[in-house]
């Protein structure tokens, strides 16, 4: 009863190098995926799926319970408007959309229908980051003060991770550069780390260093309900060998550093050190479950067991789109 049947809509990167093994190291089943793309359909048919070129074939696959969204941005809305028409639960990957008008209408169209619904916001699931939810909720940072996130990497023009077009680098595609990629994992991370959104929000941008017109980098300050500071620096400008996944948080009684937790694979590292001593403790969590098979099993625990649909919210992600607007400086 526990193994979900799943289909995916948008067969690309994403949803072939860490969706598709998630589901399987969840225990789940992935049944059909939609893709135009005859080479993304034959990338899903390698594993066992059946492909279907449009929504309606996958619409018609009645062993489909779920169905998760990785498409390019500006697709997203259309595609969870017809799943939720069809009554399906959705798990759409981030940003929510392209724009905050179709972010709208996608909470419209789940909130209307009643739809389970959750934005694929894979870092609250690491294990490192679940720890840190822990310690910080038993207090052991005293009072939390500041999350300093550096979440950063090399995107150049031709980038492409599966022979995609670069869909990244074109704003009515992507909805923006760096910021709107990269961020939204952050905004929501806080809000998951701290139990309390984020509220007041202010950014720069970056044009810096690489070819095309959207930014490559951005400078994110913070603040919670609650008072805790926030800062997030996200780029596509960072050369991949350097170090650019850190999180920090920091409080009156000590700090907890991950580093390489932030994004799609299992492990990193995760240390406290002492607020009275300075010592330097690491802290164990589990290092070989992804963030996404972590979700695969949230997402599927909480569609079959309704009261557990509360840890998910299209209008907290709606909010995390109305911050990313506003850090652009619309809205
Ligand atoms: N959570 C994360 O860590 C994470 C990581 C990467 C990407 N993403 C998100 O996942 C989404 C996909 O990103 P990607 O890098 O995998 O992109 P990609 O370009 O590699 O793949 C997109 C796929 O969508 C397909 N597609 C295009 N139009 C379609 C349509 N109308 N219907 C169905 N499929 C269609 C393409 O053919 C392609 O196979 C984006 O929203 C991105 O922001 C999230």
């Amino acid at each position: 009863m526990d193994s979900v049947g799943w289909g995916i809509v948008g067969y690309g990167w994403v949803a072939r190098d860490y969706m598709e093994p998630g589901i399987r190291a969840a225990g789940h089943r992935l049944v059909a995926v939609c893709d135009p793309d005859p080479a993304s359909r034959a990338a899903a048919e390698g594993v066992g799926a059946r492909g279907h070129a449009d929504l309606a074939g996958l619409l018609a696959e009645p062993e489909v319970e779920a169905v998760y969204v990785a498409t390019p941005n500006h697709l997203h809305r259309v595609a969870v408007e017809a799943l939720a028409a069809a009554g399906k639960a959705i798990l759409c990957e981030k940003p929510m959309a392209a724009t905050l008008g179709d972010a709208q209408a996608i909470a419209h169209a789940v909130e209307s229908k009643t739809i389970f619904y959750g934005t694929a916001f894979d870092q609250r699931h690491h294990p490192a980051h679940r720890a840190i939810r822990a310690q910080v909720e038993a207090g052991r940072l005293g009072t939390v003060t500041a999350v300093r996130i550096v979440y950063a990497c090399w995107l150049g023009r031709d980038w492409s991770e599966a022979g995609q077009p670069n869909w990244r680098i074109d704003a009515a595609q992507a909805g923006g550069g760096a910021l709107m990629d990269l961020a939204p994992h952050g905004l929501d991370l806080v809000d998951f780390l701290l139990d309390e959104p984020i509220t007041a929000i202010a950014a720069l941008t970056q044009t810096r260093a690489q070819d095309y017109a959207v930014d490559d980098g951005a400078l994110l300050i913070g603040r919670t309900a609650g008072g805790a500071l926030a800062s997030l620096h996200v780029a596509y400008n960072c050369p991949d060998a350097l170090p650019r996944r850190r999180l920090e948080v920091v409080g009156t009684r000590g700090l907890l550093v991950a580093e390489n937790t932030m994004g799609q694979t299992a492990g990193g590292s995760l240390t406290f050190i002492d607020g009275a001593s300075g010592r330097a403790e690491p802290l164990a969590f589990d290092a070989e479950s992804s963030p996404f098979t972590e979700q695969v099993r949230a997402f599927g625990s909480a569609l079959r067991r309704p009261e557990e649909r509360a840890a998910w919210s299209a209008a907290r992600d709606l909010q995390t789109m109305r911050l990313v607007a506003r850090a652009y400086g619309h809205g």
